[in-house]
């Protein structure tokens, strides 16, 4: 697929902009600041209402004054000789919504499956060297484009995760009663129930995505080093991590729901005590991890610096290949966020090489220089929130 037009309104630092794309590579050049991510970025928020780099949406509405209540981002993408007009309003007071094709609007949510997108930045070194979150989040989002309908079990699982801790933390404080205690168990069954589907999910994605790995790795490091990517879940084993360090979790894979749920029951009664002693559920998706090895080592820990990059970019890679095959909208649209500037000239050409076939391809850099002039056919200069042709 490809994103024929984009318009933003009130979007970070973009007052108004209309950019009309193309297919192949579109690239963006300007000096640091000016808005080169923030416009990429509003196509890969429309696509997974998730950003590279903030967690909520409040820093996307333009900061001003009077301050500005609302912003919008509006693509028209193209696949399969159609057209599909993709409408998202952030706002600030009220929840967010989505209009498709003109029709009256609806949750934010609905619009996941008509845009899909892979964005390689200079952030995703995060998900090989830093914290379980960071994985957690790189799986999610992927696992969200596949299939649309987890982005409401992700959030039925936080709404259950925060009150059944709000609930802990209460009988904390007054000391288990009977009456808390019944209320937890109505709570963890909630908890199960969602908690297993992410679980599960997660697992076999991992599993569809290992050998596109591989595959990607290998294209772009010319090195014999096996990439590996495994799940390790706090479902599992017999410890009990204490924090959000997943060095003591066990791996899990190849498991269904169902088998997942009673994983989850047991490992819920074992901790109980310890839950009540602490006021914070201690088990489940949001404390698992994924493991990334580079010929049986971690890679976070392990890995070069270099390696790490390759990691990175081939788990985005693989990404690409598995939304092409698994979705409807064929290619996502990918989007490299000033990472050109980041790569030696090997690396610079190789990636070039790969990403040529992809139907659309955004790339952002301060210096177009850094870019493979195979690459820098469309441009378009960006300055102090304006878009307009270059070169
Ligand atoms: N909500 C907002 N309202 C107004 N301006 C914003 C908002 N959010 C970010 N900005 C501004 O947008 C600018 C950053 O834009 P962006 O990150 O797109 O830069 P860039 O062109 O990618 O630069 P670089 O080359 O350094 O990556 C900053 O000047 C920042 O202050
Ligand atoms: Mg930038």
């Amino acid at each position: 697929m490809f994103i024929k037009h984009l318009s933003l309104a009130n979007f970070r630092n973009y007052e108004n902009a209309e950019v009309a794309l193309e297919p192949g590579v579109n690239l963006f050049v300007g000096p640091n600041g000016q808005g080169k991510t923030n416009l990429v970025e509003a196509i890969r928020y429309l696509s997974t209402l998730s950003s590279h780099r903030v967690s909520g949406y409040l820093p996307l509405i333009r900061h001003a004054q009077p301050e500005i209540d609302q912003a919008i981002i509006r693509v028209l993408a193209h696949h399969d000789s159609r057209d599909a007009l993709l409408e998202l309003e952030l706002n600030r007071h009220t929840p967010n919504r989505a209009r498709i094709n003109k029709a009256n609007s609806s949750r934010a949510r609905d619009i996941l499956g008509y845009v899909n997108t892979v964005t390689f930045a200079p952030e995703d070194l995060d998900i090989v060297k830093k914290d379980p979150s960071n994985r957690r989040d790189f799986i999610d989002e992927l696992l969200i484009q596949v299939s649309p309908r987890f982005a409401g079990v992700f959030t039925d699982y936080e709404r259950v995760l925060r009150q059944r801790n709000t609930l802990l933390r209460t009988a904390r404080q007054t000391g288990a009663k009977g009456t808390s205690l019944s209320t937890l168990d109505a709570w963890d069954e909630n908890l199960i129930k969602f908690g297993s589907e992410i679980v599960a999910a997660r697992v076999a994605l991992v599993e569809r995505l290992r050998p596109l790995l591989t595959e990607a790795y290998q294209a772009i490091a010319i090195a014999n080093n096996e990439p590996r990517i495994l799940m390790k879940s706090s479902l599992m084993g017999a410890t009990i991590s204490e924090d959000d360090d997943a060095e003591s979790l066990e791996y899990i894979d190849d498991v269904s729901v169902v088998e997942v749920e009673a994983l989850y029951r047991g490992k819920l009664q074992s901790v109980r005590s310890k839950e009540l002693e602490r006021g914070i559920t201690m088990v489940g998706p949001h404390r698992d991890d994924l493991v990334l090895l580079l010929s049986q080592l971690p890679a976070k820990g392990y890995a070069s610096h270099g390696e790490s990059w390759s990691f990175a970019l081939a788990l985005r890679l693989a990404s690409i290949n598995l939304l092409r095959a698994e979705t409807r909208s064929g290619d996502p649209v990918l989007i490299l966020d000033d990472v050109f500037a980041e790569l030696d000239s090997g690396r610079r050409s190789r990636l070039a090489e790969l990403v040529s076939t992809n139907e659309q391809v955004l790339i952002t850099a301060a210096v177009g220089e850094d870019v493979p002039s195979e690459l820098r056919a469309r441009v378009f200069n960006v300055k102090a929130g304006e878009v307009s042709d270059g070169e």
